[in-house]
């Protein structure tokens, strides 16, 4: 039975893409990947590979996931040399966690490439770092959405200086409000950045309380980054105090 490799495909630009990842998708025979890997990276794929889009849909999830384990353990067993390319790391979010030990209890060896997340990329490529001395000294990367109710999970973060939310989109008012509540103030500077690395990319700053009252347009896929950093997007020449006032 041959390696399954979980590669990480970076946010999107193949510039992004690391060494290993490279020289491991040269490689494939079968690649089965995420929506959001670029079209750059996917670029990189060799034409004899067999290309199979496994990117999920509303409503679809959990049939979609069952397909993916079931086509990397069918081509594992055929002796192919099979590519999982996934979006920004392979475990950071995206079940890749799941797909491994899947791969491993059924026998099959797994390796896996990191890669580079947009839960830190996105906001970096936007000038807005996670931690700056004096502003914030931590981050949390959370997901922003939750089956029943996200309260109790929104008051565990409350007090982490920088807060990272991805797949935020959708309950973006709802998140807001949450973290409000449970004593977030309603001033604090907030950042969504949508396509990060990519052509598309945009960057819309607001407030929580702006984003609570559903006042803030954006779209999917996108970062969505609470706290001070987010005045100190002005970075390259910001000092920690200009930063803080
Ligand atoms: C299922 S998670 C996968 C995260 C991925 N494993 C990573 O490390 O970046 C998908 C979410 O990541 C974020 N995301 C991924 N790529 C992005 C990009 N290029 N620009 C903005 N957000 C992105 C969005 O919040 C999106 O909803």
């Amino acid at each position: 039975m041959a390696t399954v490799y979980l590669v990480g495909a970076g946010p999107g630009d193949p510039d992004l893409l690391t060494r290993k990842a490279a020289r491991v998708l040269e490689t494939a025979e079968v690649v089965l990947h995420d929506r959001l890997c670029g079209e750059g990276v996917l670029a990189l794929i060799p034409p004899r590979a067999k290309r199979i889009d496994v990117g999920k849909h509303e409503g679809a999830q959990e049939a979609t996931q069952k397909r993916i384990l079931q086509l990397m353990l069918h081509y594992a067993r055929l002796g192919r040399r099979v590519v999982r390319l996934k979006g920004g790391d392979p475990m950071v979010f995206g079940r890749g966690g799941e797909e491994w030990s899947f791969l491993q209890e059924h026998g099959v060896e797994v390796e896996v490439v990191p890669g580079v997340s947009s839960a830190v990329a996105v906001p970096e490529l936007a000038g807005i770092p996670l931690t700056f001395r004096g502003v914030a000294s931590g981050f949390a990367v959370v997901a922003g959405h939750c089956r029943g109710g996200c309260n109790a999970q929104w008051r565990q973060y409350a007090g982490v200086d920088t807060l990272v939310i991805l797949m935020g989109v959708k309950h973006r008012a709802a998140i807001a409000a949450a973290l409000m509540e449970a004593g977030r103030r309603g001033d604090e500077p907030v950042a969504f950045i949508e396509n990060g690395s990519t052509p598309r990319q945009r960057v819309v700053r607001s407030t929580l309380a702006a984003v609570a009252a559903g006042a803030v347009q954006v779209e999917a896929p996108a970062v969505f980054v609470v706290g001070e950093v987010v005045r100190c997007c002005a970075l390259a020449r910001a000092s920690a105090e200009s930063c803080a006032a």
